[in-house]
This record gives structure tokens, sequence and C-alpha cells, in this order.
């Protein structure tokens, strides 16, 4: 069997599940030794989450490569690692096996090392989704390299904070990327970052969209020309570094409740055993299928479920560089067709855009390979779920509605496909290793079942996070202060009659917007930067597509003239400080905010009338001047 590990019955879940937690150690040592190790580990854990001080594999010596390139080349070299399918129907898509893709990723990792790049190192990808990108990433964890991939809709300015956060060295970038009828300069964009980053020495830069760039002289190489210096040596082998199993693997910005994002560590061999895992289970992967993740490699889904969790699995990867509705909205559908895909796994966003095209997208595409479906990102409604079970999976596909986080690092309570059962709109229950717990406000824990409550984890697991960069304080602050012993998700749950979990939503100040974590926080810093605004709150709203949309409440300085004018300028002010991503829908100028007499703006207000919920407003009285309630009412988009 391929994955002695795989769950193949309700039976072995239960059983594996009670395994998890009588011996949590033997549970994840046996998992762990289907695993290329240089050196076997001396402890398989150390933990306490006072500090948070949580170690996996103590005293492992691996390389994560190794285990998703070369110990795969004997039986899978010819097998396809990566198939590849552009922006553009009509180009070609590209199949990359095993063999190559073991041979370009230690090809760029001799670019990396020539240029001057070691073990522990930054390097700061910003790439479109091509795979150069998977290829960049493997070569940085070949050599040891930390990797930080920045999203390719993220701003100069966010780029430069997370440059900066890290004090990257290097950058990979393109000159530009195609997403459907866009053309994305990011070269340029990481020009106007790189000014306040003077830690880059050098960027490279693969080309894609031929979009006129500007190389600077003794900074900037193109990536053909530095494969061809390494091919000029005779394109020498790059042996994989001996990594310790903590040492760090990547780092991922995420936005919290505060202003600025946090920088996610993950270390090697606890987060790859846990990608594969999860991977492997959930979507019960049998070798030769062909498995789609529409996700982008800028987020964490990207990273381990398109790339370390298939790869070390031997898996055969779909990545795609466009979006579902370009051409036109069957995209996804073609895509499926074409390649015969087994697995897809797509974000509840997606479907209900998708959906609202109605099915003749759908119509004569022959969906007949697939067998599993897969959702994440953010609860999905029961219309969603209906409409992906009926018309894609044809009733015949088990749905994994996948609840997990950037900070988890793989996923945590979901459905295993077509083994335990699902229900519309739940999560169901926890993978083996994952015990979660639901507590009220004070960290009590609630016990039974039809309950509702705060969502936290109570033992360690391989993936989760281990510190975040350069601040490990933030790191307990947000996720092991709130309540003792235990980490804290952020998220609201509620436990069904059976035990079931279904995620409600956020509890904190971060918005789920098409599936993309932001900050309201953030959103403020930024609209506050515009010139002419005094102050500004943001609160999500329920958004037909995009499930939260952003509401931007904004005192401006003068009266404002032209509402239209000074909105537009607001939104290219978010754009360029954060990123489109983090446009608000609506914005609505009021001359004074809801406010406590401390001072404190009272969101829970603001939140019901974005929601159009004018009536039950609550207890206002202990508001400052409960008058701004009317107008704002009055005024609402
Ligand atoms: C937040 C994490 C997990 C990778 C993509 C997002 C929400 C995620 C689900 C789900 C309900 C979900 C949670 C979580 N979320 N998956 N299946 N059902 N909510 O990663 O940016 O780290 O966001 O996304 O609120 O805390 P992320």
């Amino acid at each position: 069997m391929a994955y002695p590990y795989q769950i193949r019955s309700l039976e072995e879940y239960q059983q594996q599940y009670q395994q998890s937690v009588m011996d949590p150690e033997g549970f994840w040592a046996n998992v762990a030794d289907h695993f290329y190790w240089r050196r076997k580990w001396d402890k398989v854990l150390e933990w306490n989450f006072k500090e948070p001080d949580v170690k996996w594999f103590v005293g492992g010596k691996l390389n994560i490569t190794e285990n998703c390139l070369d110990r795969h080349l004997g039986t899978l070299g010819n097998t396809p690692a990566i198939i590849w399918e552009p922006n553009d129907p009509e180009e070609r898509h590209r199949v990359i096996t095993y063999r190559d893709l073991y041979n370009k990723v230690c090809q760029f990792a001799n670019v990396l090392k020539n240029n001057g790049v070691k073990k522990g190192d930054r390097v700061c990808i910003y790439m479109g989704m091509i795979p150069e990108l998977a290829i960049a990433v493997l070569a940085c964890a070949r050599i040891g390299a930390v990797h930080s991939v920045v999203f390719g809709g993220f701003s100069a300015q966010s780029i430069a904070d997370r440059i900066q956060d890290a004090q990257a060295s290097l950058v990979i970038t393109c000159d530009g990327a195609f997403r459907g009828n866009k053309d994305i300069p990011l070269k340029s964009v990481i020009d106007d970052a790189l000014i306040a980053c003077p830690s880059v020495k050098k960027v490279i830069v693969c080309t894609r969209t031929r979009t006129p760039v500007s190389m600077i002289k003794g900074r900037d190489l193109w990536w053909e020309d530095e494969i061809k210096q390494v091919e000029t040596m005779g394109n020498p082998p790059c042996p994989a570094e001996e990594m310790d199993a903590e040492d760090m693997l990547f780092i991922l910005y995420t936005s919290g409740s505060t202003g600025k994002p946090k920088g996610v560590v993950h270390t090697t061999a606890g987060y790859m055993v846990y990608a594969n895992y999860t991977f492997v289970n959930t979507f019960q992967y049998q070798p030769g299928e062909v498995y789609f993740c529409t996700a982008d490699v800028g987020w964490i889904t990207g990273h381990s479920y398109i790339i370390y969790g298939p790869l070390s699995a031997g898996a055969t990867t779909v990545m795609f560089e466009g979006v579902p509705t370009w051409p036109d909205a069957g995209r996804l559908w073609s895509i499926t067709d074409k390649f015969r895909v087994n697995t897809l796994y797509t974000a509840p966003t997606a479907i209900r855009s998708l959906m609202g095209y109605g099915l003749g997208p759908v119509n004569h595409k022959d969906l007949s390979s697939l067998k599993k479906l897969g959702s994440v990102g953010e609860p999905i409604n029961e219309e969603a779920w209906h409409w992906f079970k009926d018309n894609i999976g044809k009733g015949r596909c088990p749905i994994v509605d996948t609840w997990w986080q950037t900070e988890t690092g793989g996923i945590m309570i979901t459905p295993i496909a077509g083994i335990t059962p699902e229900k519309p709109g739940y999560a169901t229950l926890p993978l083996p290793g994952v015990q979660p717990i639901l507590v009220d406000e004070r960290g009590q824990e609630i016990t039974g079942n039809n309950v509702n409550g705060n969502l936290c984890i109570k033992f360690p697991w391989p993936g989760m996070l281990r510190t975040t960069y350069g601040d490990h304080e933030r790191c307990r602050t947000t996720y092991f202060a709130t309540y003792d012993n235990l980490y804290f998700t952020g998220d609201g749950c509620l436990r069904d009659e059976d035990g079931y979990y279904r995620i409600t939503g956020r509890v904190d100040d971060v918005l789920n917007v098409s599936g993309h974590r932001i900050g309201t926080a953030e959103v403020e810093n930024a609209i506050n930067m515009h010139a002419g605004v005094v102050e500004s709150a943001v609160v999500g709203y329920p958004h037909d597509i995009k499930g939260q949309g952003i509401y931007a409440f904004v005192i401006a300085e003068k009266m404002v003239h032209d509402p239209e004018l000074s909105k537009k300028d607001i939104l290219q002010t978010v754009s360029r400080i954060i990123g489109p991503i983090a446009k608000p829908d609506k914005i609505q100028f009021v001359s004074g905010l809801p406010k406590t007499r401390s001072g404190k703006i009272m969101r829970r207000i603001l939140r019901k009338i974005a929601e159009g919920e004018m009536e039950n407003l609550g207890d206002t009285s202990t508001l400052l001047d409960p008058n701004v309630v009317d107008e704002i009412k009055k005024g609402k988009q």
C-alpha cells in the first residue's frame, strides 16, 4: 500500500483517532516513520503552551525536498508531478515529471547558491502561478533558505513591510503575471517596494509576460541567464542541505486584529508530516490520481495542498495560472475535463460566483473523472454546497469542507472523503491528532453537544506554527494567552447534537473576504493614511459572493463635496497601502462614530447597521453621543 497510514474505513478513523489522543507520540512516530530522514528523531514531542515552546521530532535531520523529489525518482521519475495550465487556454499546458522537477529545482537551487544565498537566509517570492514559482519555493527549501511567498495581489507597500520584517536578502519575481484579461506588472511593483528595502541585494526575474521592465545593474538578474550559467558549469548536482527537524522552512504573513500582519513560522519536519498526512487522508489520494487545488501559492492552501502535501505524497498536482471566470465561467470545468481531474479542491467564494452563471458553462463538460470535491477558506453556505454536490459532483462525489488556518499548517477539522459522514455547512469531525475544545468567554470548557463556544485546540499537532517571525511575544499573546494552556483559533464554533463541528466565523476583528483574511485595523490604518480622513471604522457585512464585504465608516476633515470622487480616492489609497483585495465595498461618510465615554468605538452597532439590522441595536445609552447613531442609520449605503 502506498500510504500505510491512510485511513480506509470509519472504524479505522475511530481507531486512529483514539490512538492519537491516548498516545499522540506513538501515533505521529508511526506516520513519520514513512518519510526519508537523514537521521531519525530522539524524542517525538516536547511542548508547553505557556511560552509557547513546541518541538516535534526532536533531533531529527532531513530535507523536505528529498521527501518531495529524490525519494520518488526511482518509482515515479516519469510520473507527472505538476500539470500546469496557463491563463490563456490557447497556450500549451506543461507537464513536469518528478524527474524534470527534481532537475529544475536542483538547477535553480544552484542559481540561489551562486548568488550567495545560504541556509537560514530569507528569500521573498513574488510571482504568478507558473511552475517556476513551485521551483523557486522548493529550491529555497533545498538549500535551507526560508521562503516568504507574497501573494501577487499585494501592493508595493505591503511587500516592503514583509521584506523588512523578514530582512530578506533576495527577491524572486517575474516581469509580470497573467490573470484573466489582466497583466500584472510584478517587477515594477517590486521596484517600488525595494526603494525601502536595503536588505535586498539581488532580484531574480523570470520572464512570463514580456512586459518591459527596468533591470537595475548589479542588483537585477534574469532567471534564464542565471540558469544558463549553471548549464555552462555542466549542471552540477545540488545536494540537499541537512536540516534540523525544527529548522525554519517558511514564513507566511497573515492579518490579525492589529494593524501589522504577522509572519507565521512553520518548521521543517512537523509541517512536512502534517501536510502529507492530512493530504493523503482528507482527499483519500490514490496513486495515479490527478488532483487539482485552485488556490494560489501565495496563501497557505497553495503551500500545503498544491506543493508540499501532494509532492511529498508523489501525487500529480494541477497548477492553474488563471481565474475561474476567464475566458468564461466554465474554466474550472474545462480544466477538469482536459486533465481528467479526480479531486477538485476550491473555495466557497468561487463556487458562489460560478453559480451565478447558471449551468450553461457546466453543460457539455465531461466531469465523469471527478471522485472527490473539497472546499476551504470560509464557511460554505448550504446552497453553494448543494450546487457543488449536484452539478459538479453529479451527486456521486463526497465533499470535504476543510477547516484550518495559516497557523495550523494543514487541515484540522474535515470529513474524510467517502469515509466519515458529511453534513452541509459542517466541517464535521477532527482529523486524528487534532483535539478541539470549545470554551466560554472565561475559558471554561463547554462540554456536551448542541453547544456554541470559542474554538481552541488543547494539544499540539505537528503542523502548528512555532512562532511569529521576530516577535515571539506576539505569538504568545495572540494565540496562547487568551486561554490558559490552549491554542485559540479566533473562530466561533457550534458542536451539534451529533458532535459535528460547524465554524460560525471569526470572533475577533478579522474579516474573511473571498476566503482571504483581512484585519479591520489594517484597512482602517490604510484609509486613515488618506489626506482629509480624520478617522474610520471598518466592519464586515454579509456579501452574496465574497462571503463578507468590507464596509467603511469614514469621518472626513471637511465637508465632502463630491462623495463619489472622494470614495474613489480612498479606494486608491487602500489599493496602494495594502492591495486591491482590501478595497472596501462600501464607504459611508459620517460626522461621528458611536463611541463609549472612554472613547472606544462600539463596533457591534456599526456591524448591525452594515448588516442592515437597524432595529435591534441594543443598548446605546452608554454612548457619548447617541445621536450619531441616527445619522449613520439615515446615511446607510
Ligand atoms: C480562517 C483562516 C485554511 C486556508 C485558507 C484560509 C476561516 C477556513 C474554513 C471552513 C469555515 C473556515 C476561519 C479560519 N476558514 N476554512 N472550512 N469553514 N471557516 O486561511 O487565511 O489563515 O484563514 O478562515 O475563520 O480561522 P487563513
